[in-house]
């Protein structure tokens, strides 16, 4: 029995001093990470000569400026070490010109990214030296959230191989001198897909082969203080085209292209263009819409506060022939013109051939108002051609002051088919107030129906 529990004794002896070696260990280990309190890990590093930390200049990563050395492969590895930290800027230095191929700059990255462009950037001149699977645009932007370029450098599409005229291009083919073939497709120089909160201040975009800037699929967009300019005899090269992007203001901007200042397509809605000079060009329009049958809805615009010098139209909604949906709620106001051939313009029978065939169904015209629209024309101060299937309705004419300039040549009565609203305040020429219907209570109740159409769309 004695022995028995001394046996037990020294069990729970041995136990209890396990416990305390165990617990000793324990805290010594505490200890040890308590005098230690971090490895010494190496600190994040992306850029090789580094200015700052969050700044990347593509000169660090290999970019010569030179306009000779094709500098995309440095602006990818720029991108892809900035794209990663947040709040980081990607310099692209002064008195360099950078040679860039068509190259796709992609997120997602971190937020609150910055391009900041002082010097040039310059597309490929050539056209054979754009690849085949390029053609729809030079540098894509995609997928990005809060991201922003600016700087007081130039975007330069150098796109005059592109410009030559279509004719020529025809002729060129039936001869089958293929020597200079311009493909069908020309890029666009900049372009926005599938992103939000963009901002585009300061910088110039000039002589892209075809749109200067454009934003699809996006929203969030903020375009202050640029410049875009392109020859007149450029053709097709759009200053700001806009397609399926919502929440967008273009103000204190300077543009001047062979086409449109800024083109509205399908898919827009709450767009306020402000405190624009624009010229040459074809002026601010919405449209072509519903080509091909399409459905095209477009809602929610401003245009104001505009000066228009030297541009075939004015304020302009385009539509083809036998498409579908709406545009609605667009006032065009404060728009000063000098020598503007159609200073304002909706025409449902748009055509790009000599003749289109006459189709029934269109996209609905409603709620358009042109207010404070003054200054001299070269063609005619007013032409409202609507559709024969459904006629634009609301459609309003306030303060129109309109006189031929010294190029006028063609007509100084106002145009109006198929358009109801209502013309009141200062009218000139005084045709303009007789020139829209009144009424047109049924036709509103039709382009209700289209109407519907748009919100299933949205
Ligand atoms: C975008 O930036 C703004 C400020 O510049 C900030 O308030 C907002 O949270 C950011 N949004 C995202 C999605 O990062
Ligand atoms: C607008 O941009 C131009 C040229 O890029 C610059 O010189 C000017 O300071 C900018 N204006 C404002 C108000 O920031
Ligand atoms: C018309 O569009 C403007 C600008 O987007 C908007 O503020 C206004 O609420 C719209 N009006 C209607 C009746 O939807
Ligand atoms: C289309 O309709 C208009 C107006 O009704 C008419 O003047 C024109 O000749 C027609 N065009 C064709 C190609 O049928």
């Amino acid at each position: 029995m004695k022995q028995n529990k001394s046996f037990s004794q020294l069990f729970f002896m041995s136990l209890l001093m396990l416990m305390v070696y165990v617990d000793a260990r324990k805290t010594n280990m505490k200890k040890k990470l308590h005098k230690h309190p971090k490895e010494s890990h190496p600190l994040p590093h992306f850029d090789p000569h580094p200015t700052q930390l969050n700044t990347f200049d593509v000169m660090s990563f290999g970019a010569k400026g030179n306009g000779v050395s094709d500098d995309s492969e440095a602006f990818l590895a720029a991108w892809k070490c900035a794209c990663k930290v947040s709040g980081a800027t990607i310099k692209v230095p002064a008195k360099f010109n950078f040679l860039i191929k068509p190259i796709t700059l992609q997120g997602p990255c971190m937020p609150d990214l910055t391009l900041q462009i002082d010097g040039t950037i310059l597309a490929p001149s050539e056209v054979s030296s754009w690849p085949k699977s390029s053609l729809f645009q030079w540098i894509n932007f995609k997928w990005l959230q809060n991201f922003t370029i600016k700087g007081y450098g130039t975007i330069n599409g150098q796109g005059s191989n592109w410009w030559t005229s279509s004719e020529l291009y025809d002729i060129q083919v039936k001869k089958k001198t293929h020597s200079k073939q311009i493909p069908s497709m020309k890029p666009t120089a900049i372009r926005f897909y599938s992103s939000n909160l963009i901002k585009i201040i300061d910088i110039k975009i000039i002589n892209s082969p075809l749109c200067h800037l454009k934003f699809d699929n996006s929203k969030g967009i903020k375009v202050d203080n640029i410049t875009i300019s392109s020859p007149e005899n450029s053709p097709n090269t759009d200053g700001i085209h806009l397609q399926n992007t919502h929440d967008v203001e273009i103000q204190h901007s300077n543009i001047g292209t062979g086409d449109d200042c800024v083109s509205i397509q399908t898919g827009c809605s709450n767009i306020h263009v402000h405190h624009i000079k624009c010229g040459p060009g074809h002026g601010i329009s919405l449209g072509g819409l519903g080509k091909d049958k399409s459905v095209a809805c477009v809602s929610d615009i401003i245009v104001e506060d505009i000066s228009m010098k030297n541009t075939l139209y004015g304020a302009r909604i385009k539509t083809w022939q036998g498409g579908n949906g709406m545009v609605k709620n667009v006032t065009f106001s404060r728009i000063k013109v000098y020598d503007v051939m159609f200073p304002i313009m909706i025409d449902q029978y748009y055509c790009d051939k000599q003749i289109c065939k006459n189709q029934t169904g269109t996209v609905v015209i409603s709620g358009v108002k042109f207010d404070q629209i003054s200054g001299s024309y070269s063609v005619q101060p007013v032409h409202l051609a609507c559709s024969n299937s459904i006629p634009c309705t609301d459609v309003d004419l306030t303060d129109i002051q309109l006189r031929p300039s010294l190029k006028y040549r063609g007509y100084q009565q106002a145009m109006c088919w198929n358009s109801y609203g209502k013309s009141q305040g200062q009218l000139v020429p005084s045709s303009i107030d007789y020139c829209l219907r009144s009424g047109g209570g049924l036709i509103k109740k039709i382009a209700k129906s289209h109407d519907s159409v748009c919100y299933k769309l949205f």
